[in-house]
């Protein structure tokens, strides 16, 4: 079979994804909404072959070429089992990824990682899915969020309603060139996640939990209009109360998870005060410490100025929206 390589994106989520309704089959409780990040990417290359073992090479940045062992190999091999099962393969397969932004910054490399990789071993498979399909598959590689990178610009995750999960699949609601936003990722930690997202997904059960998902289908709908209408402040609204929605859910777990660090307040802090300056910036955070400030690519410079300042924010990587994971 033939060598493919694939580039896929990290996204940042609005409307964000947490809890499942069903574990196995990653449904999610809603749906989310999330813009792929141009300048954050994985780029994966897999080939099917009659080789001894199944070899997973990563390239870590300023780091040589080294094989992938312990929990991030058994989770890439979950992948390729259940691929090689659906597709009666037999063979091994050899994988080579490399991502090109720091590992362990709170960027969600899962998300880029685990779209680049379904796709790039169904394509060396010769099987080239619908992008529906594909986003279905890249949803049960274990990774949700990752579904939302294979469509381009601005997608949103249809939480879906059956159980076989046949409708909970991601699709496009605008190519990047749509609308010029800037996500400004302040790093503020670059520790490993205390608490993986997988295991904050299984904590997600809560009152917190449930008075987060009521209107969070309002709040979706609200973001895709404000996407379409290209309105910075009904969408940085929604976003800031997404994010704090989600770690208020995080705080209130059994047992209870804390994801922020002091700087993570700190830069709260001065997206409000580049707010009160009549500036639109938005906060958002993931699984992690690190602030993602959303704003428009004409404030994208003063708002920079204004975060590289703040004590504590050891690096700012700047994303536009961008392509969705496609063969290169
Ligand atoms: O896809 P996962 O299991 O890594 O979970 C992602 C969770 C968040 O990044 C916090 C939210 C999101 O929707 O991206």
């Amino acid at each position: 079979m033939k060598k493919v390589t694939v580039v896929s994106p990290a996204n940042i989520a609005f409307v964000k994804y947490w809890g499942r309704r069903d574990d196995a089959l990653i449904l999610p409780h809603n749906s989310s909404v999330s813009m792929n990040m141009d300048s954050c990417t994985t780029t994966t290359s897999a080939e099917w072959g009659e080789f001894e073992e199944d070899q997973i090479m990563v390239k870590y940045q300023n780091k040589s070429v080294e094989e992938l062992t312990g929990i991030p190999r058994e989770k890439v091999i979950k992948v390729a089992d259940r691929i090689r099962t659906e597709l009666g393969i037999k063979q091994r397969v050899k994988i080579e990824s490399e991502n090109n932004f720091p590992e362990a910054t709170g960027i969600a490399s899962s998300a880029s990682a685990f779209s680049a990789l379904t796709k790039a071993l169904y394509e060396a498979a010769g099987e080239s899915l619908s992008e529906k399909e594909m986003t279905i598959e890249t949803r049960l590689s274990g990774s949700g969020s990752a579904c939302r990178s294979i469509p381009r610009g601005f997608v949103v995750w249809n939480k879906g309603q059956k159980n076989d999960g046949s409708d909970s699949y991601a699709y496009s609601i605008a190519p990047p060139t749509h609308w010029a936003l800037s996500d400004i990722v302040c790093v503020v930690d670059v520790g490993n996640k205390k608490v993986s997202s997988a295991e904050g997904h299984s904590r997600a059960k809560n009152p917190y939990m449930d008075a987060r998902l009521i209107g969070i289908e309002e709040r979706v709908k609200e973001t895709m209009a404000a996407i379409e209408a290209k309105d910075i402040e009904k969408l940085g609204r929604v976003t800031e109360i997404e994010a704090l929605s989600l770690h208020t859910v995080c705080m209130m777990s059994e047992p209870p998870i804390f994801y922020w660090n002091n700087k993570t307040f700190l830069v709260m802090e001065v997206v409000k005060q580049i707010r009160s300056q009549g500036i639109p910036a938005y906060y958002t955070m993931d699984a992690g410490a690190n602030v993602h400030v959303i704003t428009e690519q004409q404030n994208e410079k003063t708002v920079m100025e204004n975060l590289k300042k703040v004590n504590g924010v050891l690096q700012t990587i700047i994303a536009h929206p961008g392509e969705g994971a496609r063969l290169i």
